[in-house]
């Protein structure tokens, strides 16, 4: 099959980036980054990004007078790599209906609990403010609601009683890293199937 072509989105500090581009050039993940784009210009993801050679834009909200311009400018990269999956790594901006509908089941998402519990911000504080004995991370494709859409792979940790929000997040974090390149790998080999919102693994011929 050949490699798909993926456009990541990423705020911050891009550790998730660095795992997808370290499982890329480690051929456990069949897959080329046609761009590398970000919201925040001073993001470490896009630094990160062209010291690895890979394309990397950064695309300012402040500088557009809309937001249906400013999505129009991050489609318009995504189109000139020909992005076939968009991947949001820690990107932190609510996409619209029209971006969404523009990548149907085709926009995936790393969000730091076990959803449905959890979704927006601070996940791991509202895990641990909850008291849950059990946490992790759940990558989903992105459909129009808050971290609702249908569930790709999830992995599990115990939350510990001397957990901090900073030694929860430490340790998801270093799930995420094996979880997202894991999930993404499955869509590049073909092998997701999505039926009344729910996926299903296919077997992997081989
Ligand atoms: C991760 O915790 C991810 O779950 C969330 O945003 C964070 C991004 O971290 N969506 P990084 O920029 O990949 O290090």
């Amino acid at each position: 099959m050949p490699e798909k072509i993926l456009g990541v989105l990423a705020s911050g500090r891009g550790t998730n980036l660095k795992a997808i581009i370290d499982a890329i050039d480690a051929g456990k993940l069949n897959a080329k980054i046609g761009a590398v784009i970000s919201d925040n210009p001073d993001a470490a993801a896009l630094s990160y990004a062209l010291s690895r050679g890979i394309p990397a834009a950064c695309i300012d909200r402040k500088q557009y007078g809309s937001k249906e311009a400013f999505e129009q400018a991050i489609l318009d990269v995504l189109a000139g790599c020909r992005a076939e999956l968009v991947v949001l790594a820690g990107f932190m901006r609510i996409l619209s209906s029209h971006f969404i509908k523009s990548f149907p089941n085709r926009i995936m998402n790393i969000h730091p609990s076990l959803l449905p519990a959890f979704p927006g911000t601070n996940a791991q504080k509202q895990a641990l403010d909850r008291g849950v004995k059990v946490s992790g991370c759940t990558v989903h494709f992105v459909d129009e609601g808050v971290d609702s859409g249908p569930i790709i792979m999830q992995k599990s940790l115990p939350v510990l009683e001397n957990d901090t929000e900073v030694s929860l997040s430490n340790r998801i974090l270093h799930i995420e890293h094996m979880t997202y390149p894991a999930a993404i790998g499955l869509y590049c080999a073909g092998l997701l199937e999505i039926k009344d919102g729910k996926i299903r693994i296919l077997h992997s011929p081989s």
